[in-house]
């Protein structure tokens, strides 16, 4: 059996979901092959800058690299803008959702922000106080945040930059989205549980 074969959860027996949570395993396994599949839809149109967005993020990453930032600060730079042609308003979201559950949580914090401190280097232009991000002062990410902006992000628009390829990165993806998920995936149970399950207001299953 390769497929499970209810119509709604109602008929879903055991095997069913065994099945399934080994096939999602796989899937979770596979992610950063998709990832990386999914960075390549950043080529093409620079939208205006002088670079896209793919040559943009390897020059990120390049950069970070080359200042000797760890594997996983790296691949928070070749990814931090993968959310762009999905939500172009929002992407940094996006990118941040993909990479949380595999890594530091203040760098998952830097990722979710780096629009806002990005935009110290261009908020006036558009009658926005350019100096928003020093709300967070005092956040223990603040300063790794600036720093990915100012050394890294918006220095990476140069066309004649010695941008290293994706395939350096690739083993770096693999082993940073590679890691167990953050907290773990649930189980598969022997029984499934019959009482109610007492659910906190985060949702989160109580004893
Ligand atoms: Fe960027």
């Amino acid at each position: 059996m390769n497929q499970a074969t209810f119509r709604h959860f109602g008929e879903a027996r055991r095997d069913d979901w065994a099945l399934i949570d080994a096939r999602f395993r796989d899937y979770v396994a596979d992610a950063p092959r998709r990832v990386l599949a999914h960075l390549h839809n950043l080529a093409g149109d620079t939208h205006g800058y002088p670079v896209d967005r793919y040559q943009h993020s390897l020059q990120t990453a390049t950069r970070a690299l080359r200042d000797g930032a760890d594997e996983e600060m790296v691949v928070c730079a070749l990814l931090h803008d993968i959310g762009d042609d999905l939500a172009p308003a929002n992407h940094a979201e996006i990118a941040a959702a993909i990479l949380e559950p595999f890594v530091d949580p203040l760098n998952a914090w830097m990722i979710r922000h780096h629009e806002l401190f990005q935009g110290y280097h261009y908020r006036n232009f558009f009658g926005q106080n350019p100096h928003a991000r020093e709300q967070f002062r005092d956040h223990p990410a603040y300063a790794r945040t600036v720093r990915f902006c100012d050394d890294w992000d918006q220095a990476s628009f140069d066309p004649d930059y010695d941008t290293l390829p994706l395939e350096h990165f690739v083993p770096m993806v693999e082993r940073v989205l590679g890691r167990p998920v953050r907290g773990g995936l649930p189980d598969l149970v022997k029984e499934p549980v019959d009482e109610p399950v007492k659910a906190s207001a985060n949702g989160e299953a109580t004893p």
